[in-house]
């Protein structure tokens, strides 16, 4: 299994970002981590981080017979992009969506995900966890619809 991993905007700051609601963790460990949790999964996990909608655009288009997964945290792009929902709806990979903060307990512009309609489901308030469960549950979905 080939399985993209795609954080958005701001993602990059990791671990010195509002660390009070993101954690001090870095993008750097928790991709170290998934790593290490593919191999116990049996999945090859690329990671890869935008500051730029179209190069998340981009990402999913070329993920097309490349990856039979995308977990994604799009970050505030979650809140207002039209354009990655219809990008996960075009290419019908199944994608996990994460986020670190629970989006629920926040703000109410961060209440709505454009995603969430055009993802298997979402993971939402566990830190660097969600990422992890998120991984999990994408693979034990796609092994599911392999049996
Ligand atoms: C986030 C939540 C979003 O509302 C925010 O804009 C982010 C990070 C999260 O992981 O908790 O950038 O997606």
């Amino acid at each position: 299994l080939n399985v993209l991993v795609l954080h958005g905007p701001n993602l990059n700051l990791l671990g010195l970002r509002e660390p009070g609601i993101y954690g001090s963790t870095t993008l750097d460990q928790i991709n170290q981590q998934l790593k290490e949790d593919g191999k116990t999964l049996q999945a090859e996990v690329t990671p890869f981080q935008s500051n730029h909608e179209g190069e998340l655009v981009d990402a999913i288009h070329q993920a097309v017979d490349r990856y039979q997964g995308i977990v994604i945290n799009a970050g505030a792009y979650t809140h207002t992009s039209v354009a990655l929902r219809d990008a996960i709806a075009a290419v019908s990979i199944p994608t996990v969506e994460v986020h670190l903060s629970n989006i629920y307990h926040r703000e109410p512009f961060r209440h709505h995900s454009y995603l969430a309609p055009v993802v298997v489901g979402q993971i939402s308030g566990f830190g660097p966890e969600s990422y992890r469960l998120g991984l999990q549950a994408l693979v034990s979905h796609l092994q599911l619809k392999a049996t």
